[in-house]
């Protein structure tokens, strides 16, 4: 998964500077390495770097320029495996999210043929592979519909070919869109590259493949298509800092308004879709965080009398036979590109099932498959960490849980009750508290998250939270299971954060209190303070919202504990936001 983008314009250069800065927009998809081709004249010149997008060595504008920034999966980061990637006689350079499954027969090939290789990536066969098609085609489309129909796997591609005034593309499973400003298009993995330019953008579909100058030229299966132009109805200050200094902090403050935006839903939507969930066997497919939200609401859904089957979509496979037109998907994706997921989605549908995608980013994959879709609506997530996504998706499937038993505006008038204690949680006295807390864990080799129930889905996304961003090693138990082996890792000062409710909690406070006995450090997230407590987070609110109010301590505590180790919070290494391969 990387992020790729393509400047077209028959009359209107763009600085390389400016260039590299849309290019920077995408780095929340990789940031290993980061490279540009522009063509100059009949010539293509490219740059690569290695590490975090920087200003460009080369000076200067450019009609025709593509780029891309690199989540290295096929081969380390190094250049040679930087894009773009140039065909042997320097005719083809192409940039590329995705993975080519048939590269290593597609190598052979073309080293049969005479073409080298000089570096590792599954890339590099398709240029070449364009340069050798081209020895047969009468034009550069025909040579590229014939890469096309060689490549397995999964691809959103551009190229520049040397002698045409032309930014080519194509798409499979991999997203791709096409900004439309008023003197150039541009061609790139996501809006966020060019929502300050345009806000009219096309959504390609799976299959198409053309190209852009001043015109668009779209195929599918060999025929032209046309793509209809939608208006992007979020503001570009959503996708910047403003005074924050990382995006991280600005998406977890934020939740004091996202979570109320995530239930402005259409009521009739929310009762078609219950009804469904009502009638049929339901199954809530989702990876990472967002797998995390479906844990969380699973007790709300339980006490309302369904059962939902909560799998994490890359398992989704082995409950393939089960599915049948009487199954109901949910499928929950901040991004709606996760692969794993839409590979799920597609696996239900051909047994019929009915898809519902609880999904922020609009015209996104995954809304293409499903059949509903519940939109979050909190604006753009940059940060690689989902945060505020994590507490709408929550507060969703709450309101989907409430509609069960016909009461859905139960979760809204709640939600509006609770907003007060979002409030003081994001606010700044808060943050100072769990800063102090993370100068004290900072040294920590690993930090355990515990909690039962509701609290155990809070505990898992906890231990998520803090291990991708400050890379301290954090696991999250269910209370009941400390004692079948994990309390063996505790020895004196283990850190362990111990999420309380208000009612019923006689069984975690005596978890707690095993773990104290055993040296541990005991930190209480709870509405009263507790003997076992070392440190204690404050957090107000009713027990069924504890999944909302009591995460967001964790999020800062996360944030914190990146901060003093001086790193990166919106991109912590080896990750990034949509991951788009297996
Ligand atoms: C990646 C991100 C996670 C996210 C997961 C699922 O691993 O780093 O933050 O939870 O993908 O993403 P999705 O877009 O499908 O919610």
């Amino acid at each position: 998964m990387c992020g790729i983008v393509g400047y077209s314009s028959t009359s209107n250069s763009i600085e390389l500077s400016e260039f590299v800065s849309m290019i920077k927009s995408l780095d929340y998809r990789g940031y290993d390495s980061w490279g540009f081709t522009f063509k100059d004249a009949d010539q293509l010149k490219t740059e690569k770097q290695l590490g975090k997008i920087e200003t460009p060595n080369q000076q200067g504008s450019a009609t025709f320029v593509i780029g891309h920034t690199r989540w290295a999966t096929h081969g380390k980061v190094t250049k040679d495996n930087t894009h773009p990637h140039t065909s042997n006689s320097n005719k083809i350079s192409l940039v590329h999210n995705g993975i080519i499954e048939n590269h290593q027969e597609l190598r052979n090939k073309l080293k049969d043929n005479g073409f080298n290789f000089y570096g590792e990536t599954d890339t590099e066969v398709i240029p070449n592979l364009i340069e050798f098609h081209l020895r047969t085609s009468e034009s550069v489309l025909e040579a590229f519909k014939k890469t096309l129909d060689e490549l397995k796997g999964t691809f959103a591609i551009t190229f520049l070919h040397d002698k045409s005034k032309k930014i080519f593309f194509a798409r499979r499973d991999s997203p791709l869109t096409i900004g439309v400003d008023k003197d150039s298009l541009i061609v790139s993995s996501d809006v966020t590259s060019f929502i300050d330019r345009t806000k009219k953008v096309i959504y390609l579909e799976d299959g198409d493949y053309g190209y852009i100058n001043s015109e668009i030229k779209i195929f599918n299966k060999e025929k032209e298509v046309h793509r209809e132009i939608s208006e992007i109805d979020w503001d570009v200050s959503k996708a910047k800092k403003g005074d924050f200094k990382h995006f991280m902090l600005k998406e977890i403050s934020e939740q004091v308004d996202t979570v109320k935006q995530a239930l402005i839903q259409d009521s009739k939507l929310i009762e078609k879709i219950t009804n469904e969930l009502k009638s049929s066997e339901v199954y809530i497919v989702a990876c990472g965080s967002s797998y995390n939200a479906a844990k969380a609401a699973e007790g709300e859904f339980l006490k309302n009398g369904l059962i939902p089957r909560i799998i994490h979509a890359h398992e989704f496979e082995q409950y393939e036979k089960f599915l049948s037109e009487k199954s109901t998907i949910i499928a929950i994706s901040q991004s709606g590109e996760t692969l794993d997921l839409i590979n799920a989605v597609k696996i239900a549908k051909t047994r019929e099932a009915k898809i519902n995608a609880i999904v922020n980013v609009q015209g996104s994959s995954l809304t293409r498959l499903s059949d509903n879709n519940i939109f979050m609506n909190v604006g753009p997530e940059i940060c690689v960490l989902s945060t505020k996504s994590y507490t709408a998706q929550v507060a969703i499937l709450m309101l989907l849980a409430s509609s069960l038993i016909n009461k859905p505006n139960e979760s809204k008038q709640e939600i509006e009750e609770i907003v007060r204690h979002i409030y003081y949680l994001t606010s700044e006295s808060a943050r100072k508290h769990t800063k102090e807390l993370s100068q004290i864990l900072r040294y920590s080799n690993h930090i355990f998250t515990i909690g039962r129930g509701r609290d155990y889905a809070t505990a898992m996304e906890a231990a998520l939270k803090i291990k991708e961003v400050s890379y301290i090693h954090a696991e999250g138990f269910a209370g009941g299971e400390i004692k079948h082996g994990p309390i063996a890792m505790i020895e004196h000062g283990t850190p362990c954060i111990v999420f309380v409710p208000n009612k019923n909690n006689q069984d975690i406070l005596s978890n707690a209190q095993e773990l104290k006995s055993r040296g541990a450090f005991i930190i209480g997230i709870s509405e009263k303070k507790d003997e076992t407590f070392d440190y204690w987070i404050k957090v107000l609110g009713p027990d069924k919202f504890s999944p909302i109010l009591r995460i967001i301590p964790i999020q800062a505590l996360s944030y914190y504990l990146a901060i003093m180790k001086g790193l990166d919070p919106d991109k912590p290494r080896n990750l990034a936001k949509s991951v788009t391969v297996k």
